[in-house]
């Protein structure tokens, strides 16, 4: 089937967080959720569903184990028995077991700025100890500095919590940076928790490796999380599953989620499973759009949008722009908001390194971005 990624749907009304925030002469380009009808399977499923009425507590479809295990043996080559998987509604939720499960009131966590807020804020709310070795800017990309890395880790630090491919830096990591920071990682016993929401939102020339799969060791010491949720635009319909094959930490797992995480709820599981099994097509035909996109967005910043500079993606539909030198008085996000009327991810967000940066989702039809984008270069125009 061909969808029709241009067709603009409204989504004002439909109490969407995006679309709610900010008045409705916004355009907002913010949260990671794209502006698209899911695929077609998904949406027959959960009509399905709906209609045979009861909605009583839902237990793990056994073919969505099936349907996992074997996406993780052909993407990966990835052995994860029933009984490494556990599911959670969402991966904040995941992290935020993590980092209870696995580091304990002044603990230390280690994680890499700019980085998704949830890494570097929610271990602090829990009296966690923060260390930000922060990515190294190396033209239009990021690069880990593994001096920087190691010499961060002290003796109270537990965990590191790894963002896989790269919100908001782009990033998708190598196999040769995997290695070296799980060596590191396993030289000082940490237990790593990594974040793999964006593996299948990749461009051409890149390929997603999880870190757990580079040796039997490396997968004893971690913690993986991954979900249809970006994947297939299912934000609201909650399910994301954990691989964890040290029995320790699942057990730590367990102990923290008991009672505490709530089932995936019935739409998550059936959504998740018609995804899997049905969605690859609408996965093809969003991933050829967003590359058009990305695109036309790197086009159109350097045609006009003078001093502002997009960093190179490898992965995901969240563009990471560096406004310091466009002549912006105050914050660009206030700015862009103020003058444009679009939303956009403020880049002090992501910490201390996101200083005169916004992020900006394109995950939209092309029409509405490129009017957001006239719209900011009008007002730069009138600064
Ligand atoms: C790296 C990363 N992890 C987690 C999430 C959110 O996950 P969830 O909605 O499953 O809690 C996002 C959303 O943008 C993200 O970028």
């Amino acid at each position: 089937m061909k969808y029709d990624f241009d067709r603009v749907i409204e989504r004002r009304g439909t109490d969407s967080i995006k679309w709610k925030k900010y008045g409705d002469d916004v355009i907002p380009l913010w949260v990671a959720d794209m502006d698209f009808a899911s695929a077609d399977p998904v949406i027959q499923a959960l009509r399905r569903r709906v209609d045979h009425g009861i909605f009583g507590y839902p237990a793990a479809p056994d073919e969505l184990h099936d349907v996992i295990r074997d996406r993780l043996d052909r993407l990966y080559h990835w052995d994860a028995g029933n009984n490494d998987l556990f599911f959670s509604p969402g991966l904040v939720t995941g992290l935020n077991v993590a980092f209870q499960a696995y580091a304990a009131p002044g603990d230390g966590v280690l994680a890499q700025p700019p980085v998704y807020f949830h890494f570097i804020n929610d271990p602090a709310w829990h009296g966690r100890v923060v260390d930000e070795p922060p990515l190294s800017e190396k033209g239009d990309t990021y690069e880990i500095d593994f001096d920087l890395f190691e010499k961060s880790i002290t003796s109270r630090t537990k965990l590191f919590v790894l963002c896989n491919p790269h919100n908001p830096a782009g990033r998708v990591y190598t196999r040769s940076e995997l290695e070296r920071l799980a060596e590191i990682c396993l030289r000082h016993n940490l237990v790593i928790c990594s974040d793999e929401i964006h593996c299948d939102l990749l461009y051409p020339g890149h390929r997603h490796i999880p870190i757990a799969t580079l040796s039997p060791e490396v997968a004893t010491q971690t913690v993986t999380l991954m979900a249809p949720s970006k994947t297939y635009n299912l934000a609201g319909l909650g399910c994301s599953f954990i691989i964890i094959k040290n029995r320790a930490l699942q057990e730590a797992w367990r102990k923290i989620s008991f009672g505490l995480v709530p089932h995936v709820n019935t739409m998550g599981y059936v959504a998740a499973l018609a995804a899997f099994k049905h969605g690859q097509d609408w996965l093809e035909q969003v991933l050829a759009y967003l590359k058009d996109n990305r695109d036309f967005l790197q086009h159109y910043i350097g045609e006009n949008l003078a001093g502002v500079r997009m960093f190179k993606m490898e992965a995901t539909y969240l563009a990471w722009l560096d406004c310091r030198a466009a002549g912006i008085r105050g914050n660009p996000a206030e700015f862009f908001l103020r003058e444009a009327r679009v939303a956009l991810n403020d880049g002090t967000e992501f910490g201390k390194a996101g200083h005169g940066f916004v992020r900006l989702n394109f995950a939209c039809p092309r029409a509405t971005l490129g009017e957001a984008l006239d719209r900011m270069a009008a007002a730069l125009q009138r600064t």
